[in-house]
């Protein structure tokens, strides 16, 4: 009998659905919002609004796309959390519902837990067909135990990975995420959200060594990045005195390259904050396979650095495509996958999670 896993994610500001067959991704439909925009930043009550509105559509598009009917899955699985409780309670209560009309068993994933098992996707033939940027791609699945640096807009951590169902938090932010410092110094600067594609573009056109930023000096595996942050706004606030503006855009037709040369330099020392301790683990635990996740992983500075630190150390480096580095539906479903093989079912009373460890 064929394993079938519908999966939801609904954790912030996408809507998500994905099918798995016996292991193998069918279809993965993201719906974002665009209505954040304006705000410069996800707007909770606006996230769950519109998920509502993309839910049924989304999984309807998600099942045509895989070829499979309802009644052939074999379970709902679902984020459970953590995320935004709004958003977070729109997707449970539409697999719940899902999963008790269907009379089919419900599984919860932990969605950074989900963010580590993209890198285990393995897309079928008919979908790997209709995505083109995946021809020719190879997903390598790293070997067990290694390290994943998990690098989102709400969460910076260093999981030391030891089965699909086994995860150790061995460091964190104690405050800001290194997603929430890219979008966050991007809208000081007027870029819109979520800035960080836009410091990733910009940053290739600047010189990273023109604004010097502060570094945090932590303990142990652990991150910060509010300071970061605050150094960043002080450098534009100093500029903005020194020529006499209150404007960005103004300060930018007097310096020449500012964005560019800001975005480069922010890029990079966000980079050197994450790769110094990943080196730092990897060494004391002697382990050499290394992985990112997480929507940060799309950033192609940290991607070339990865890679490039990856050859000094003599690391296997673990990189996912583009496609399930932000948020999506199909890690969610790998992760379900995992969990349905091991018979790890959730009670239909499982209440979401806004804050969580791994
Ligand atoms: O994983 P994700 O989609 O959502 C969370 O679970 O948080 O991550 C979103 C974050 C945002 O902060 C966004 O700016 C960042 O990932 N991001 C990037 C890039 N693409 C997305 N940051 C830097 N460079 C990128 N290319």
């Amino acid at each position: 009998m064929d394993t079938v896993i519908l999966s939801i994610e609904s954790s912030c500001d996408d809507t998500s659905c994905a099918v798995i067959k016996n292991g193998l991704l069918m279809s993965n439909v993201i719906a974002s919002q665009k209505v954040h925009e304006e705000f410069g930043g996800v707007v909770p009550e606006l996230a769950s609004r519109a998920h509502q509105q993309n839910i049924m559509p989304v999984v309807d598009a998600a099942l045509k796309h895989a070829g499979v009917d309802k009644k052939e899955l074999s379970a709902i699985a679902f984020t459970r959390g953590p995320g935004l409780l709004g958003s977070l309670l729109v997707g449970t209560s539409f697999a719940k519902g899902l999963a008790l009309s269907l009379h089919i068993p419900l599984i919860e994933v932990n969605h950074l837990q989900g963010h580590i098992m993209a890198h285990f996707i393995d897309p079928s033939p008919d979908y790997v067909a209709s995505n083109p940027k995946l021809q020719g791609v190879t997903i390598s699945h790293p070997k067990m135990p290694f390290l994943c640096l998990l690098v989102s807009g709400g969460n910076s951590q260093i999981v030391k990975v030891n089965a699909y169902n086994d995860m150790q938090i061995i460091g964190q932010t104690i405050d800001d995420a290194a997603g929430e410092a890219f979008d966050k110094c991007a809208k000081v600067m007027g870029l819109p959200y979520p800035g960080g594609p836009w410091i990733d573009k910009l940053s290739k056109e600047g010189d990273p060594t023109r604004y010097p930023l502060a570094k945090p000096n932590m303990p142990h595996y652990d991150y910060s990045f509010s300071g970061l942050k605050t150094s960043f706004l002080y450098t534009l606030r100093d500029l903005m005195r020194e020529y006499k503006v209150e404007n960005v855009d103004v300060l930018a037709e007097r310096i020449p390259n500012l964005r560019e040369d800001l975005c480069a330099s922010l890029q990079t020392t966000i980079i050197d904050i994450l790769l110094t301790k990943v080196k730092k683990a990897a060494k004391d635990l002697g382990i050499t396979r290394i992985a990112v996740a997480g929507g940060v992983s799309a950033n192609s500075g940290l991607r070339d650095a990865m890679v490039e630190m990856g050859k000094r150390q003599h690391w296997d480096v673990f990189i996912p495509p583009f496609s399930f580095t932000t948020d999506n539906g199909a890690m969610i479903a790998q992760a379900g996958y995992y969990k349905f093989l091991d018979h790890d079912f959730c009670s239909i009373d499982a209440a979401p999670y806004a804050k969580t460890t791994i």
